[in-house]
């Protein structure tokens, strides 16, 4: 149990270049998910996420479309990134963007401590660039391009051209945190999970690290260096500060970054590095806790592919919520892929569980349940009698998947802990199958193993329902209004979700939790 221990936690900060795909939204729907869990185990919980909106990248999108970088961003904040959270039902607790004032204002109090204290030195460097990426690539982290840019290196990633900048910097002594990094990796193997993207992060640190470029003068898009105003700080080293000056870190107030702070990060795989090995490289020199731990999630593919905008496989979140629902995008997503691992995206697949999991499996549960208390005892919950060893094992069972889904979610496994509550699901659709109450409901001696039945059901329904509140948090409300003992289903706890918690009377549903698609969707994009 963990009633008020702290836990922040937090997503990268998305760049505003352009809209949101369902890539992003995985990331925001895994960390509202723990989030969620959290609260719902009394922890003191916040849930942080934001925009990332300096840097080349950004410049040279506004541009493109005629506008300055600020006007950009506002739009693109206002119009795709917030309305993001509603699509995907994320409750976050705060909305950084790195030109919030906060955020300038705790970034050059962070700079200048680093160059008082001798981190910070003028030098000069030559390097090939990826836009995409903003970052200075290895020849190692180039591929041969083809198409339009065959015979030319590009970026293995974004497969565009990188491009060679040559620029006097100010530098960051990354290189005297190598061996302090590996102590840490060592001395705190759950520092990087998974376990795949801890080991790949070790032997880059392992092969050496060198001094970081943290500033550009070719543009002005960025934060001042406060000492040299000809340039802009780097944009990586800007947006992993808005970790701490969300909380508050350099500035008047920093109450919030001493209750929360270190936090839990989740990442893709693909910016893991940067969290694992500059981040906190950069906390260490300014005598800074560093993060509790770095998740770095796969990727969602198309065809294969990584989703993404610039090589346009990107699906907008709400190509599938207009269709299935916030709760079943978020279901879907967190059950379907193994946390940490890459997944395939595909409509087949999220029509298939919509319609097996959620409308079969724990719809029909809920309304041919509530439906039965209605018709056989107008509502009100029947105490139980004796216990027969059927009921026994459904009652050891919430217990048992209540105690298992708690520890996936503290182990990062999301999947796991909903395939656990799915037990539960299936072993009470098969509970009611067997005991067949509308056969009992004939015969009036059976009228108190009727109650016994539907109650011990109505029981593993509830434990059910605060269980899965965090990952499908409209579908439970509504549940819980049926037959719960009021409040809010986000106030039960997940923790104890094998106590029955709920009425003594159930009311009717109504519709069904998980109505039936009669319309396939379009079959676009996948
Ligand atoms: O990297 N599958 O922002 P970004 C799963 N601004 N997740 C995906 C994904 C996919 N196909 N595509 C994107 C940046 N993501 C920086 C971060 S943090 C201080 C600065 C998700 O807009 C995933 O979380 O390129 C990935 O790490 C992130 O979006 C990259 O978002
Ligand atoms: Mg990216």
């Amino acid at each position: 149990m963990s009633d008020g221990s702290s836990f922040s936690i937090t997503t990268p900060i998305f760049y505003v270049n352009d809209v949101p795909h369902i890539g992003h939204a995985y990331t925001e729907v895994a960390a509202d998910f723990t989030a969620r869990w959290h609260r719902q185990r009394g922890d003191d919980t916040w849930l942080l996420t934001g925009t990332d909106e300096h840097g080349q990248k950004i410049l040279r999108t506004a541009s493109a479309n005629d506008v300055s970088p600020k006007e950009w961003a506002d739009r693109l904040v206002t119009d795709a990134w917030k309305p993001l959270l509603d699509t995907v039902d994320v409750a976050n607790d705060d909305f950084i963007r790195t030109t919030d004032e906060r955020h300038e204002r705790g970034v050059t109090a962070f700079l200048q401590k680093l160059y008082d204290d001798g981190y910070i030195y003028a030098g000069e460097f030559e390097g090939f660039y990826c836009v995409g990426c903003e970052e200075y690539k290895q020849p190692s982290d180039l591929v041969p391009g083809t198409g339009a840019y065959e015979g030319q290196q590009v970026c293995a990633i974004h497969s565009i051209p990188v491009e060679v900048l040559a620029e006097r910097n100010y530098f960051f002594r990354m290189s005297d945190f190598e061996q302090r990094l590996l102590d840490l990796y060592e001395s705190n193997p759950e520092f990087i999970q998974p376990e795949s993207v801890r080991n790949e992060i070790i032997s880059f640190v392992k092969q050496g690290l060198r001094d970081l470029s943290i500033s550009r003068s070719s543009f002005d898009w960025g934060i001042q260096i406060p000492w040299d105003h000809d340039h802009v700080l780097y944009v990586w080293f800007d947006a992993l500060l808005n970790y701490v000056t969300a909380l508050g870190y350099g500035s008047d107030d920093d109450e919030a970054f001493q209750r929360l702070w270190p936090s839990v990060h989740i990442v893709g795989k693909d910016i893991a590095r940067f969290h694992a090995v500059i981040w906190p490289a950069m906390l260490m020199a300014a005598d800074l806790p560093v993060p509790k731990r770095v998740f770095g999630h796969g990727w969602l593919l198309v065809g294969g592919e990584k989703m993404s905008k610039s090589k346009l496989t990107g699906i907008a979140p709400s190509e599938i919520t207009d269709t299935f629902g916030s709760d079943a995008f978020r279901y879907y997503f967190l059950r379907a892929v193994t946390f940490g691992q890459d997944g395939n995206f595909s409509w087949e697949d999220i029509s298939a569980r919509y319609a097996a999991d959620l409308a079969n499996g724990f719809g029909n549960l809920a309304s041919r349940l509530v439906a039965m208390l209605q018709k056989y005892f107008d509502g009100a919950v029947p105490t139980r009698g004796a216990l027969t060893a059927s009921d026994e094992a459904i009652d050891a069972l919430a217990v048992s998947v209540t105690e298992r889904a708690d520890a996936a979610v503290e182990a990062f496994a999301p999947h796991e802990a909903i395939a656990a509550v799915w037990e539960l699901v299936d072993a009470l659709n098969g509970y009611i199958t067997e005991q067949e109450p509308w056969a009992l409901a004939k015969d009036d001696a059976q009228r108190e193993r009727l109650g016994t039945v539907l109650t011990t059901a109505l029981r593993g329904l509830g434990t059910v329902n605060v269980l899965v509140s965090p990952v499908m948090p409209k579908a439970t409300e509504k549940l819980w209004a049926s037959i719960g003992a009021g409040g809010s289903v986000a106030e039960q706890r997940v923790d104890r979700a094998w106590e029955w918690q709920g009425a003594e009377t159930v009311v009717p549903l109504g519709s069904g939790l998980f109505p039936r698609i009669e319309q396939q969707p379009e079959q676009g994009a996948a």
